[in-house]
């Protein structure tokens, strides 16, 4: 038997419960996971919260919860190439990952090997957030010299975007509540308040204007940069769905390059990136990280260990 958090009905963090359950075991092509780590993501409490988002992910009730994970190798399955039982690992498994034991298929879902040096808390916070933070820039071209708005900038995906856009040698302006701009300018971003009058904060901050945008919480960062004349190529989006305003540019983690994994980890690894883990709850506390999360005043990510 394995513990999994499993909802039977769609709701809040009270329709999630821990369970003993049957363990699954690695069939031909898969390999199964002991999990030690699973970050959180807003798509994790979406989905358990709304029928219609879960539908648009296959997902029915009764179900497992959550999407990233972490941990060791335990079992490989016939046919299954690339990995062997012990090795540590990172990756996806919508619908399931908070679980002690997740059958993943490497082949179909996301399986990365997690680099020495980089703890299963970290890199259960990799897939999703910063997959989704490096396409949200690949789409706009950054590049040195620009000056991009990032809405959202300390969230989960925010706090990839903000470093992977320094990297790559942008300047960096970032939306938040005043009482996150101290974190925010630790991550390299010059911080500034979102809501109403957005476009004419940036443009007293920045007189030379922005040359590309990014938003990551609804459409307001994208509205402002179409405001400010940026092209409407220059900005993305990863919360607004498939058809945001004014003809920018909706994308998201599936669109990353394959190559993003080993760029993020490598930065880690390097002292170039780091991951704030603004939180992490044993898998008993289930219900009060989701809580936590679902709040969006998160800065970083949140865990669940098991
Ligand atoms: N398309 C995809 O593949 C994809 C993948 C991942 C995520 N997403 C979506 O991207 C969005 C961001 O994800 P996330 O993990 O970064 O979320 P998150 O961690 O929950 O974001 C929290 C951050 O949002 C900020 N925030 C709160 N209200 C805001 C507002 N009105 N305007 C701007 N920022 C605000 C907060 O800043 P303060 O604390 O300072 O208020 C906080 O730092 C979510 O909507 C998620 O569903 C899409």
């Amino acid at each position: 038997m394995g513990r999994a958090v499993i909802y039977e009905t769609f709701g809040g963090p009270e329709v999630l419960e821990l369970r003993e359950v049957p363990e699954p075991h690695a069939g031909p092509g898969e390999v199964r996971v002991r999990v030690t780590a699973a970050g959180l993501n807003p798509m994790d409490w979406s989905i358990a919260s709304r029928p219609e988002a879960a539908a648009r992910f296959g997902i029915t009730v009764p179900s497992g919860f959550g999407s990233d994970l972490a941990g060791v190798i335990d079992e490989v399955g016939d046919g299954a190439t690339g990995f062997a039982v012990g090795d540590r690992v990172y990756g996806g498994a919508l619908g399931r990952a908070v679980a002690d034991f997740v059958v993943v298929k490497p082949a179909v879902d996301a399986l990365w090997h997690t680099p020495e040096g980089i703890s299963d808390e970290v890199a259960s916070t990799l897939p999703v957030a910063g997959l989704t933070a490096a396409a949200a820039l690949a789409a706009i071209g950054l590049r040195p010299g620009d000056t991009v708005l990032i809405g959202g900038a300390a969230g989960g995906v925010g706090v990839f975007a903000v470093q992977l856009a320094r990297l790559a040698g942008a300047t960096v302006i970032g939306t938040a509540s005043p009482g996150t701009f101290e974190f925010l300018r630790q991550l390299g971003a010059e911080p500034l308040a979102y809501g109403p009058g957005l476009a004419n904060r940036v443009r007293a901050l920045a007189p030379g204007g922005v040359t590309a945008a990014t938003d990551l919480f609804g459409t307001e960062t994208a509205e402002a940069a179409l405001a400010l004349g940026v092209a409407p190529a220059r900005i993305s989006t990863v919360a607004a769905g498939p058809n945001p305003p004014g003809g920018v540019r909706a994308t998201g983690a599936i669109d990353a390059a394959t190559d993003v994994p080993e760029q993020i980890t490598d930065a880690i690894l390097a002292g170039k990136l780091t991951v704030p883990i603004a939180a992490a709850f044993p898998v008993e506390k289930i219900r009060d990280a989701v809580t936590l999360q679902a709040g969006r005043h998160v800065h970083g990510k949140v865990v669940v260990t098991l």
